[in-house]
């Protein structure tokens, strides 16, 4: 009987892990291995939801946003019975090495379940919009999630030109600023409200002045869903009071930011940690993300990918600033 190898997504889906997916089932069929598709990620572990997959349950997965394994979050993997029925089920099915495709959340259980059973190999690969780990300068999905929220901004471009209004769009990224800070410098913003830096209000309306001093008919400012002023409805609120010359409305752009067509950026991405990933697995490597650094793959264990993440760019801190003359 040949190896197996258990490929699952956690937490919230990102464009791009299809292809993840199907980088490690090629890979693990050329390298000899079966591999084993879990559904609903740690949920259907505990459950026993899972079928051997072959080449061509991969077919034409690649430019499919989602993921054909499902995803979700996993409270029952939380607890020590929880990740012990996961390991019972492995045991049944004959896996001793695992690839999940999650972020934060999904290495944190990675690391409590190969603590208490180190028989099993577990590797990960980083797909969350969020690009909130550390050891990868991209995760799995981000780009697309900054083009379609920069698509968003188009337009809505378009229409505060035409009304001479100052639009507000709230981006996700949970506690991290780098969906709103890619968006704002590739958007043009006037000004973008990040978690990692204090929110101005003063600042902002010095530079919404400035831009209505040289007649500038729109402004558009990218608001991160995690930033204190608490979303771009209530940082709306907040501007209303204290910049009255534009009309203002606010824009949250949600889980549309998650869905679609992956860009080649991430499909490319997905299928160079995919491969890795399984190379990596096959040589016995355990307990680490697979990332991308300056083009290079490199591993990471879990407990330093999740425990912070990298520091906002300063330079394009500053084009948003500089450019918003
Ligand atoms: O982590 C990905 C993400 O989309 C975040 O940007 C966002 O804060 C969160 O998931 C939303 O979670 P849910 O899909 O459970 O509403």
């Amino acid at each position: 009987m040949r190896s197996r190898i258990g490929v699952l997504c956690s937490g919230g889906d990102s464009p791009g892990m299809n292809a993840a997916i199907r980088a490690v089932v090629r890979t693990a069929l050329y390298l000899g291995y079966e591999p084993v598709g879990i559904y609903r990620g740690y949920e259907g572990l505990i459950d026993g939801e899972m079928e051997t997959l072959h080449a061509n349950s991969v077919s034409g997965i690649i430019q499919r946003g989602g993921t054909i394994l499902r995803a979700g979050r996993s409270p029952r993997f939380l607890s020590p019975d929880g990740r012990q029925q996961a390991y019972q089920q492995l045991q049944r099915w004959n896996i001793q090495k695992l690839i999940v495709i999650g972020g934060d959340g999904t290495f944190r259980g990675a690391q409590d379940f190969i603590n208490e059973y180190p028989d099993i190999q577990v590797l990960g690969l980083p797909g969350t919009i969020d690009n909130d780990l550390n050891g990868t300068d991209w995760t799995i999905g981000f780009d697309t999630a900054v083009n379609i929220a920069l698509d968003a901004i188009d337009r809505l471009r378009d229409t505060a030109a035409a009304m001479g209004r100052l639009f507000l769009v709230e981006v996700m990224g949970r506690d991290a600023g780098f969906i709103a800070l890619h968006t704002a410098v590739a958007g043009g913003a006037e000004a973008v409200l990040v978690p990692e830096t204090p929110t101005d209000f003063d600042s902002i309306v010095r530079v919404l002045e400035r831009g209505w001093q040289r007649q500038k008919t729109s402004a558009i400012i990218v608001v991160a869903e995690g930033d204190e002023a608490g979303g771009a409805i209530l940082a709306a609120e907040q501007l209303r009071q204290r910049f009255p010359h534009y009309e203002i409305r606010a824009t949250v752009l949600g889980h549309i930011q998650r869905g679609g067509s992956p860009t080649a950026h991430d499909r490319i991405l997905a299928s160079k940690l995919g491969v890795v990933a399984v190379e990596r697995l096959h040589e016995g490597a355990t307990g680490a993300m697979v990332g991308i650094h300056c083009d290079e793959t490199i591993l990471t264990p879990f407990s330093k990918a999740v425990k912070s993440h990298s520091p906002l760019n300063p330079l394009l801190l500053r084009i948003v600033e500089m450019l918003s003359l």
